[in-house]
């Protein structure tokens, strides 16, 4: 990679970079006035499906802030549109699945649409937000367990209670739900490629519900297979999840480029444990609703934590937060910025 390479990539394939890269998990969101407005002329769904209006959204963070990447605008479940999935995202509880995936006939039913016709959409937004922008643009899909957590569940759940017995009474049909997922997500990573994404973060955010012998059972191989996609495409992959300190071997296991961790977990451990990866991560979303004083500690205190070797990516541990101020955020990437600058070997 050159010198022209943009910091963000260089970040992720842990060569030196001039400063620390920052993005932002749900940065075109709720807590941007520019999209609630926009929101409120048109649903979720609706947005994810109009290239000019996903691409819009998208852009409104990078007017505000100086942030090192983009990231596509969709959701987690609108792929799942090919596998013939009716579901809705209602506000404030998430998406909703019109038929809960709960036997071998719901699991034999998701057949995938060859062409992939009803996501043309996302890969239009991808074309279009290349062209508008000059900080790369990365990509995503949901991790075959954490998707599939949705449709058996049927929406948001605490317990994930109907995704385990599936899990434990019927582990083959629950398998063939996840090689269907795999099967899905490979094929939407490759077309968003294709579209030009330069990156791609694997969202694996539930994976923590599950002891690492399960994940090793039923989630490893299908999340490996769709990293590996994206290995063959020649960019780099992001695989985060949140309360993963018990699996991150596994993680590591999966083949990732990038590690992306919440905050429960330290970053110069994972940095000890796997040298060979990058890290993403990790402030508390809370922080930048903190007092000033407080979020600059906590920043520092990530940025001490990740240490000066290559391959940090700053961002949340997890989404931002719909009431987040907006003078939280400028303060963070500047800080950011600002803290790591004049480090010379980073
Ligand atoms: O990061 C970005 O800016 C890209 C956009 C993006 C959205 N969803 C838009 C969205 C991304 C990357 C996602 C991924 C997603 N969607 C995940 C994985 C990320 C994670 O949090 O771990 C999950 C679990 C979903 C499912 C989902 N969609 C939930 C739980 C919710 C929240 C429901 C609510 O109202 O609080 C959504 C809705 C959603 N997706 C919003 C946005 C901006 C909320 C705002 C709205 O309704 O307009």
């Amino acid at each position: 990679m050159n010198a022209d390479t943009p910091r963000f990539l260089r970040a992720c394939r842990r060569e030196p970079v001039d400063r620390t890269p920052v993005w932002i998990m749900r940065q075109a969101g709720r807590y941007l006035p520019e999209y609630r407005e926009i929101r409120r002329e048109h649903t979720l769904l609706e947005i994810c499906h109009t290239p000019e209006l996903a691409c819009e959204v998208a852009l409104q963070p990078l007017r505000r802030f100086d942030l090192d990447a983009a990231i596509l605008f969709s959701d987690l479940l609108v792929p799942a549109a090919a596998l013939g999935v009716d579901f809705d995202i209602v506000e404030n509880r998430g998406p909703v699945v019109k038929r809960p995936v709960r036997d071998q006939a719901g699991v034999a039913a998701l057949t995938l649409s060859s062409d992939l016709k009803e996501l043309d959409a996302v890969f239009e937004t991808v074309r279009l937000l290349r062209r508008a922008i000059a900080v790369p643009l990365i990509g995503f899909a949901g991790a075959p367990f954490t998707v599939g957590s949705y449709l058996v569940e049927g929406g948001a759940s605490r317990d994930f209670r109907e995704c385990r017995l599936l899990m434990y009474r019927e582990p083959g049909v629950f398998d063939d739900l996840m090689e269907r997922l795999a099967d899905l997500m490979c094929a939407f990573i490759e077309r968003q490629a294709a579209a030009g994404v330069q990156a791609v973060q694997i969202f694996d955010s539930w994976a923590g519900i599950l002891s690492p012998a399960e994940y090793r059972r039923h989630a490893l191989r299908p999340t490996r297979r769709v990293l590996e996609t994206v290995k063959t495409l020649g960019i780099p992959s992001i695989h985060f999840g949140t309360g993963t300190a018990g699996l991150l071997d596994l993680m590591a296991e999966a083949g990732g480029d990038v590690l992306g961790v919440d905050w429960r977990v330290r970053l110069g451990i994972v940095r000890q444990a796997f040298p060979e990866r990058a890290i993403q991560g990790n402030l508390d979303p809370m922080a930048l609703l903190a007092p000033p004083e407080m979020l600059d500690r906590m920043i520092d205190e990530v940025l001490a934590d990740a240490g000066p070797s290559p391959g940090h990516i700053f961002n949340l541990g997890h989404g931002i937060l719909p009431d987040t101020p907006i003078d939280g955020v400028h303060r963070m990437v500047r800080r950011v910025h600002e803290r790591t600058q004049a480090a010379p070997s980073r």
